[in-house]
């Protein structure tokens, strides 16, 4: 057990898990943390015409402001999701809405995306220094019609374009009511086309709910290919249950561990659909080495993490870009493409 498990890991869940969050969060954007991370060609990934130094990424949620985006690059990561940003900042729901299941080895949490806005976003973003590709993923505000949804969409693509690497059309959230209903190929249609009304045009890709089940999946992918989506983040939480100890009784989208079947299953399914047609951001229950590779094995180009981080600390990343390295000695596996699609 090194540091982080034995003593801050501890005090740190003393606190309630929103504080944490942002005390962790102010830490890195303070630039305190920084642990030797292997820089090694063979982890490169090429997807959607970006160069990734590695295929480990920091999944929506965790940075939603872009605070601490100079750093990620520093802990590890090859790449960081900004967002889910609003048009216009909103609050969120009520607190207490993070919740830490240890036992399990996960989260369940209904913020309601809580962020300062497009326009904050925008100017955070034109002030920093990233090192590494910033995605942006996009959700609309929770007093926004469903109707007018597309509109909203390509009003947040407009402000942001220029400043994001890739781009995600988040409609799998739990917490903001009805958005999950815009998975429907109909609905999904016109906000990917209301964006791509939109100029500089950029990579862009649809984050889906677990619990889609496999034809609503198909329908996601089928739609992608029509129309010429880059990729799908493969996946949400989960409103399912499934795989913990006891259930809660607790709101929200549950993450870590438990959803980890889930999100693999979804990842091969559109795999299997797009056979290598589309990118494929596998997230969901990544702790570790074997959990990244599987991934890959499974389809990914990159997987993210959020709720691996929060219980494996500031030095996860490195240490699962070490074990993917060993892995490919192991295997003579000389570059991750050779990886990829593997157990499908
Ligand atoms: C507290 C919390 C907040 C999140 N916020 C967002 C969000 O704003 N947008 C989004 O697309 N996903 C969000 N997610 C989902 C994560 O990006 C990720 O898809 C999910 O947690 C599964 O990965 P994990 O098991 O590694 O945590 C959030 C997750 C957590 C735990």
């Amino acid at each position: 057990m090194g540091l982080y498990e034995k003593l801050v890991r501890p005090l740190a869940f003393l606190l309630n898990p929103e504080a944490a969050h942002e005390i962790a969060l102010g830490w890195v954007a303070s630039g305190m943390f920084e642990c030797r991370v292997p820089h090694d060609a063979r982890l490169a990934v090429e997807a959607f015409g970006i160069s990734f130094a590695n295929p480990v990424g920091l999944a929506a949620g965790f940075d939603k402001d872009a605070l601490a985006v100079d750093w990620w690059d520093a802990l590890g990561f090859g790449h960081c999701e900004v967002g889910t940003v609003t048009l216009r900042p909103q609050p969120g729901n009520p607190k207490p809405r993070l919740h830490r299941l240890p036992k399990d080895r996960a989260l369940i949490n209904r913020m309601g995306f809580n962020n300062a806005g497009a326009h904050a976003l925008r100017l955070r973003l034109e002030a920093a220094w990233p090192h590494l590709p910033v995605g942006i993923n996009l959700g609309k505000n929770r007093d926004t019609p469903l109707g007018e949804a597309a509109k909203e969409y390509a009003a947040l693509y407009r402000t942001l374009a220029p400043l994001g690497a890739y781009f995600v059309v988040n409609v799998s959230s739990p917490n903001t009511p009805g958005l999950r209903s815009l998975q429907e190929p109909e609905a999904l249609r016109e906000i990917v086309r209301a964006i791509r009304s939109e100029k500089p045009r950029k990579p862009l890709l649809i984050k889906v709910a677990p619990d889609l089940d496999e034809p609503s999946l198909d329908a996601v992918v089928e739609l992608a290919l029509d129309e010429g989506l880059d990729g799908i983040v493969a996946t949400n939480t989960t409103v399912s249950r499934q795989g913990l100890s006891r259930d809660p009784g607790l709101e929200g989208g549950l993450s870590g561990k438990p959803l980890q079947p889930l999100a693999d299953a979804a990842l091969a399914r559109l795999a299997r659909g797009s056979s290598g047609r589309l990118a494929l951001i596998g997230v969901g229950g990544v702790f570790d080495a074997d959990d990244a590779w599987r991934k890959i094995a499974l389809g990914a180009h990159l997987v993210q993490l959020y709720t691996g981080w929060v219980y494996g600390g500031p030095k996860t990343v490195a240490r699962i870009l070490n074990g993917l390295l060993e892995r490919m000695e192991r295997e003579g596996v000389r570059s991750l493409d050779e990886v990829r699609g593997s157990a499908l």
